[in-house]
């Protein structure tokens, strides 16, 4: 199954809870929750407080990114604030394993991520911890970023990984995504897509117009 995980980072943060409505009346399935700290990416974002407010607002998967440092120091909080999946970054946790097991003692699902210029390789021995791979599509830490070259050359490679591993592990991508590219998205291995920018301009509109190239796509 293809699904759409809306970046909240460009969604109107004076309506967030009508924001999150809408998209998920329109197909929705995840809402991807961007964490920022200003140390692991050079911008601050929002965290548990605003994550917790939000969470009434709809039953939808909360997939939360953490571009944070160490990320295993807050996974209990982030669980209680309503996460369902949570992602960390290679590149940020000195015990990549610990981190992914942390999660999972929490009982929520697991998500591994690596930056544009991380090997693919590094995902493998960590694979069996792993419920979910996000292949950044740009630097973190900005949302509306153009969707770097050669992003698809890798997701293609990851999705090979995948494979060769024989465990259900979905393939995410994140980063400069727009309704002219995720066809190509899809066809590269990708399952679940994370759109912001493109997504928030028009956020009925833009969300059914995704839906209908990531349910063409699966007949
Ligand atoms: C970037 C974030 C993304 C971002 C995507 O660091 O992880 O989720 O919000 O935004 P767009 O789709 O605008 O590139
Ligand atoms: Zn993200």
């Amino acid at each position: 199954m293809n699904i759409l995980a809306p970046s909240i980072l460009s969604a109107d943060f004076k309506c967030l809870g009508e924001q999150l409505k809408i998209i998920a009346e329109n197909g929705a399935e995840y809402v991807h929750v961007d964490v920022m700290d200003g140390k692991f990416v050079p911008s601050i974002s929002f965290g548990m407080p605003v994550m917790k407010s939000i969470r009434p607002a709809t039953e939808k998967v909360f997939d939360v990114h953490l571009m944070i440092e160490e990320p295993i120091r807050y996974i209990k909080e982030f669980k209680e604030s309503g996460a369902d999946i949570i992602t960390v970054h290679y590149e940020a946790c000195s015990d990549v394993a610990a981190t992914l097991k942390a999660i999972r003692e929490e009982g929520l699902k697991t998500g591994l991520s690596i930056k544009p210029k991380t090997p693919t390789e590094v995902v493998k021995e960590f694979l069996p911890l792993c419920d979910m791979i996000l292949l950044m599509s740009v630097e973190p830490g900005f949302g509306g970023q153009k969707f770097i070259d050669g992003s698809l050359e890798r997701a293609a490679q990851l999705r090979t990984i995948i494979e060769q591993s024989n465990l259900p592990i979905d393939l995410e991508i994140d980063g400069g995504i727009t309704l002219e590219n995720v066809s190509d998205v899809i066809d590269s291995g990708v399952n679940i897509i994370v759109a912001g920018s493109a997504v928030f301009k028009d956020p009925g509109g833009n969300t059914a117009k995704f839906m209908k190239i990531l349910k063409e796509k699966e007949a």
